[in-house]
């Protein structure tokens, strides 16, 4: 079951969210640096991302502006989210540079051809989705990507030590009360707070090893975490087809002594 988490307030007011996670823009940035030296010494006419997500459309925004060849489909379940979006991005839309879909992700993500995007790029999403759901997402994301295609994700993943993981998102927490007290808002607070702590549930919570073990059995390659700041990391990792480059290799080499 999809629950829906961004239908209140929260979602209408999404903004406000930047005033309590000082590192938000860094962390979203990062998500356009490393399109930007991926794609620096590439050819490709086009570049297609996928992302899911949209939300107001600041992460896609990053990635329209990584690089000018990138052209988007971005995906998020909340129409009022998609609302949104479409007033950031509507140059992008009217350029067709960017899709917006309001549709479920993994609803979505099962349509799609084998082997058909660059990238798959996302802000501040997986970390939603119940374990489950999320495992089948990761595992269609590494099907719809092309060979040597990546994986991009600016997002909440839980340290793996308990103590350091309590630490920060207390951190977090007192974030929410500190930031909209000054603002007036301890409606804002009382959401965040309870939204966080859904996200704390064993069944919802991402956390960065079970992350990183579970990509390595679909078949992600060189995974790496670029950033990390508090409760959020930026992970990166390579769908690299070694069947592939077998089969490559087969073709191609024809040594006399073996022939
Ligand atoms: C926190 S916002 C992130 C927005 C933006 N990427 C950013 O980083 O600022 C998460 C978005 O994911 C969407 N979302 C949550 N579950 C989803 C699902 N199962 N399928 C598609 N979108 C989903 C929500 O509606 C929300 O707009």
């Amino acid at each position: 079951m999809v629950i829906k988490k961004f239908d209140g307030k929260i979602g209408e007011e999404y903004e406000l969210f930047k005033l309590s996670c000082p590192h938000f823009d860094k962390l979203e940035n990062t998500v356009g640096k490393i399109i930007k030296k991926e794609y620096k010494n590439k050819k490709n006419k086009t570049i297609n991302v996928l992302e899911i997500g949209t939300g107001p459309g600041y992460t896609t925004l990053i990635i329209l502006d990584s690089d000018n060849r990138t052209n988007v489909v971005s995906v998020d379940n909340e129409s009022l989210m998609t609302k949104q979006a479409e007033k950031i991005l509507s140059t992008f839309i009217i350029n067709n540079r960017v899709k917006l879909v309001t549709e479920d992700g993994l609803k979505f993500l099962k349509k799609q051809s084998n082997e058909s995007f660059d990238i798959f790029a996302s802000g501040f999403t997986l970390h939603n989705f119940n374990k489950s759901y999320r495992e089948k997402v990761i595992k269609e994301i590494y099907r719809i990507l092309k060979p040597k295609g990546i994986f991009i994700n600016a997002d909440k993943y839980a340290l793996d030590n308990k103590s350091e993981h309590i630490k920060s998102l207390n951190y977090q927490l007192q974030q929410f009360k500190d930031q909209y007290s000054k603002i007036n808002r301890p409606d804002l607070t009382k959401e965040w707070t309870k939204h966080y702590l859904e996200d704390n549930e064993p069944e919802v919570i991402m956390k960065e090893n079970d992350s990183i073990q579970f990509m390595k059995k679909v078949g992600f390659k060189d995974i790496k975490i670029v950033l990390r700041i508090q409760m959020e990391a930026v992970f990166f990792a390579k769908k690299i087809e070694y069947k592939t480059l077998t089969v490559e290799l087969k073709n191609t080499t024809k040594h006399p002594i073996t022939q």
